[in-house]
């Protein structure tokens, strides 16, 4: 059978597999949904968002895209995380990126890449700000390591400075913003330490 029609049985395999766990799921779940998390990852087919937290189908919502950047200038990206916040009052935006990402192993190795450049000169610009600190370290698997980390906190902070989000802490909405990154080779996520939940927060990382 070819692969493209294998989806549609795994599909029908799938669905019941869940009635027969949860009689009444899709029907319920149809009526709304009430996620808790929004999750900011990469498009990266190594990294599938529900399945590496064990969350069900109305438990995360997601955006994905090459190397988990939020850009304030993406409308994609500013919209879902509105959506999220405005409509359905998550009260955490994980941005998880992963070590061994091809988005970040693209953006230093100073090839051409053709139109995906444009959007990878924002991890670029992340490269010039720490120069210093990337240049330091000798190892290129650990240094693309460290830049998929320095690239997560960038991402969060550029969460935390929308006006999206600043606009809910400053009505009092309960929202946090966390950094993780996902390890390919051993399946597990890492707390890379760095959680904003408030105005002061931003600004005491603004201070530094
Ligand atoms: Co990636």
């Amino acid at each position: 059978m070819p692969k493209y029609d294998l989806l549609f049985e795994n599909n029908q395999k799938w669905a019941k597999r869940i009635l027969e766990q949860k009689p009444g799921f899709f029907e319920e779940l149809s009526q709304q949904q009430a996620p808790e998390f929004l999750w900011i990852g990469c498009s990266d087919s190594r990294v599938p968002a529900n399945e590496i937290v064990g969350l069900m189908p109305g438990e995360l919502f997601v955006h994905r895209n090459v190397a988990n950047l939020v850009v304030h200038t993406d409308m994609n990206c500013l919209s879902v995380l509105q959506f999220a916040i405005d409509v359905l009052k998550v009260k955490h935006v994980i941005v998880c990126g992963h070590y061994g990402c091809g988005g970040i192993n693209a953006a230093l190795d100073g090839n051409s890449h053709g139109l995906i450049d444009n959007w990878l000169n924002n991890i670029r610009d992340l490269i010039h700000r720490k120069a210093d600190e990337l240049n330091g370290i000798d190892d290129s698997e650990q240094r693309q390591d460290r830049l998929c980390e320095l690239n997560v906190i960038n991402q969060v902070t550029n969460v935390a400075r929308t006006t999206i989000v600043k606009d809910a802490w400053n009505r009092g909405q309960k929202v946090s913003i966390h950094s993780w990154v996902y390890g390919l080779s051993d399946g597990l996520i890492r707390d890379l330490g760095l959680t904003l939940s408030s105005i002061d927060d931003l600004n005491e990382l603004n201070n530094k």
